[in-house]
């Protein structure tokens, strides 16, 4: 059954990305356009109930990690119900958050074994934060990550970097991993529609390593073992609780062990972060029509890397990647 599942390059797709809603509490710059997006009429997004019948025939197929985002996965109001149905699949399941929201349903969290949750924070610097999200939510997302080590949650902070901006915080952030026992993953910008991306706007790996080597020694920085189909290259400082990862998608990507395949709040099925090519799978769905099929035709399309865009000449060239959605509309 995992044939449906596997591309032409013989990648397995066991990790499915699944966005709940195309709306976010904050207003990032890197992922939401200025001018705000066309939103899908309600109608055309997904319900609880197909949420759940669309992920059990990825469940069925081999799926076994789920990650739920949006836009903000917790700004769904039937979130709970999300919860509660995906929960009785044999998977593991987590969430991609802006951490707003996170007291709120933290209970909700627990009782359904979301262990693992990734946090947004690209800043350590109340007003900085501003600057990026437009909006003064800083101490909020700061408690709600205590609140979550406190209940034992397995926490990755994503720091997205820009250049001028928020790089001369990388040693601030890898000193947070001392004593907590956090995951902090240093993200490289990457192009969507709308966030004005420039190659000169990224820090790339290259640059956030030698930051990290002028503070720390040689000795004192580890490399730890990567995760199985990682998007983060870790490592750890000596003696410190928590580690740090770097995710190259654009100087060095990691698209040999690609295993995710993505569902977007509108029920399309996406085969690649930067692919613009996309099968609806809602319609035929509520049609009473098969979807197997179609998962295994967009799954059979996949690029081998970055959706066709091999160099970072590629990456910078505005056709390739502004009719690609928002990255609001994707969900990481
Ligand atoms: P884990 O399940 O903990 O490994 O999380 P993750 O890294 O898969 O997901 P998360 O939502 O925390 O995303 C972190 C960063 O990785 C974001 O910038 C995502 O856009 C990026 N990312 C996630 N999946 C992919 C992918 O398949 N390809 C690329 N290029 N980037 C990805
Ligand atoms: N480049 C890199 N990462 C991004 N994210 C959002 N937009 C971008 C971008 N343009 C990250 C968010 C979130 C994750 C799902 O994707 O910080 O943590
Ligand atoms: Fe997979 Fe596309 Fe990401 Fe590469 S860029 S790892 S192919 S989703």
């Amino acid at each position: 059954s995992n044939t449906i599942l596997t591309d032409v390059f013989g990648r397995r797709h066991n990790y499915l990305r699944i966005s709940l809603l195309e709306k976010c509490n904050l207003r990032c710059t890197y992922c939401m356009p200025a001018d705000g997006i066309a939103l899908s009429p309600k109608a055309s997004l997904m319900t609880a109930d197909e949420i759940f019948a669309i992920a059990q025939t990825f469940v069925q197929n081999g799926v076994d990690k789920i990650r739920l985002t949006g836009g903000e996965p917790l700004l769904r109001k039937d979130f709970p119900d999300i919860i509660t149905k995906l929960a009785s699949l044999d998977i593991s399941l987590s969430i991609t958050t802006n951490g707003i929201l996170i007291d709120r349903h933290i209970d909700v969290l627990k009782q359904y074994k979301v262990k693992k949750i990734n946090l947004s924070l690209d800043t350590l610097i109340a007003s900085k934060f501003h600057s990026i999200t437009l909006r003064n939510q800083f101490e909020k997302v700061v408690d709600n990550l205590h609140l979550l080590l406190n209940h034992d949650f397995q926490v990755k902070v994503n720091v997205v970097l820009m250049k001028g901006f928020n790089d001369n915080e990388i040693v601030d952030f890898v000193k947070l991993t001392q004593f907590l026992p956090i995951s902090v993953r240093f993200i490289e910008f990457m192009p969507f529609a709308g966030n004005q991306w420039d190659r000169s706007k990224m820090v790339s790996q290259n640059e956030i390593l030698s930051l990290v080597e002028n503070t720390f020694s040689a000795n004192e920085i580890q490399k730890l073992e990567d995760e199985k189909n990682f998007t983060a290259r870790t490592y750890q400082i000596k003696g410190f609780q928590g580690n740090f990862g770097i995710i190259s998608s654009i100087t060095n990507p990691f698209c040999d062990s690609c295993n995710r395949i993505r569902l977007t709040a509108d029920g399309k099925v996406k085969n690649c972060l930067f692919s613009n090519s996309e099968t609806d799978l809602l319609t035929p769905f509520r049609n009473g029509e098969s979807i197997t099929n179609l998962i295994s035709e967009s799954i059979q399309k996949k690029k081998k890397v970055r959706a066709g865009m091999v160099t970072i000449d590629e990456m910078n060239d505005p056709a390739k990647h502004f009719d690609n959605r928002s990255m609001i509309a994707i969900g990481g």
